[in-house]
């Protein structure tokens, strides 16, 4: 076989499907039906997410929402709640918003195509085209950043694949596609080629059934494609987290909508509650400072306890809540939040 061109080895869709079909994974919950409903849940979840951390948000959604309708008319703070620790928040509202849609728009059915997909919110074109690919068996190419990875690697596609680069990377993926039939089977490959091999640090080429082919590998560049992005400072910011307990009941305030943990419980943030509940000169007792990194921002987290006689009553104030401690580690908040509950406890 001709190393550069593959000119005589089985075609690029060939060996990945067969490649999945013997060595990829197969025993995913989400696989095996054409239900869109749990395939477009667990696409949803597993954007930026490993499938270790998505199986058992994957099964509790599925046991308490079994279909779409049942999670359109769920609250959105139970939505939320549910979704509490798998991070990036737009996504929950964003998958409660798309239930909404398929109800209303759809009578309860999603959109059978790719584009039909694409049209519903959290549901971008790579996305839209896997749970196509999954449930419908359609032609439609999927570009995630393991795919990304995958193609640049192979065809030795220079530049950050961003703007012209993922354009031409679309164009290339949709050349690439197999028949209808094997449509998931090499959907599944390539994420499970990504994820399990062309890994991004010290990709695993031997058992790669596209080695043979890989221009990256020929030259010795896996380490240098894709080009990567110039990196960039994260900026960062800074909170104050306000612990505001009796040693039984813990406040917590809905976060707003709109910013981080949109529509989530948290802690209080900053200080000046303190006053409008008449605690302004209590002994606030710092904790250890600790971090959270989102994706375009480092949190700087300052942690400050304030222990008091009795929870101050707050009528007028907005989305606080007073919870026993244990419930509020239980009501659904951001992971940071969550520690800081079980270092108290
Ligand atoms: N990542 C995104 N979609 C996936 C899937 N269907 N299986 C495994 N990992 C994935």
């Amino acid at each position: 076989m001709d190393a550069i061109t593959g000119a005589s080895a089985p075609s690029f869709s060939a060996r990945v499907v067969a490649w999945q079909r013997q060595a990829g994974r197969h025993d995913l919950p989400w696989q095996g039906g054409r239900d869109p409903y749990p395939i477009w849940l667990s696409e949803i979840m597993l954007q930026q997410t490993q499938v270790s951390t998505v199986l058992g948000y994957f099964q509790r959604f599925l046991e308490r929402f079994p279909h779409v309708a049942s999670l359109a008319a769920a609250p959105q703070e139970e939505v939320l709640a549910l979704w509490a620790g798998l991070g990036y928040y737009a996504r929950a509202r964003n998958l409660h918003a798309c239930a909404i849609r398929v109800v209303q728009e759809h009578g309860g059915r999603f959109p059978d195509t790719a584009a039909g997909l694409a049209a519903l919110p959290g549901i971008g074109r790579s996305t839209a085209a896997a749970i196509a690919a999954f449930a419908y068996g359609e032609r439609a190419a999927i570009l995630d950043g393991n795919v990304k990875r995958v193609l640049c690697r192979h065809f030795a596609v220079e530049g950050v694949p961003v703007g012209a680069v993922e354009k031409s990377l679309w164009s290339l993926a949709e050349t690439l596609l197999p028949a209808s039939p094997e449509m998931g089977a090499y959907t599944q490959g390539l994420m499970d080629l990504g994820a399990t091999l062309c890994l991004r640090r010290n990709p695993r080429c031997g058992p790669c059934p596209l080695a043979a082919t890989c221009l990256a590998r020929a030259q010795g560049r896996q380490d240098s494609l894709p080009t990567p992005k110039a990196a960039r400072a994260q900026p960062r910011r800074q909170a104050v987290f306000l612990l505001l307990t009796d040693g039984r009941e813990i406040l917590l305030q809905r976060r707003p909508s709109a910013g981080i943990w949109g529509g989530l419980l948290a802690l209080p943030e900053g200080l000046d509650l303190l006053p409008r509940l008449g605690l302004a000169d209590r002994e606030l007792l710092p904790l250890a400072p600790r971090e959270h990194v989102f994706t375009h921002f480092r949190l700087e987290i300052q942690p400050l306890l304030c222990r008091v006689e009795h929870l101050p009553a707050f009528a007028g104030e907005p989305g606080l809540v007073r919870l026993p401690l244990e419930e509020a580690r239980q009501a659904g908040v951001p992971a940071p939040v969550a520690r800081l509950l079980d270092e108290l406890a």
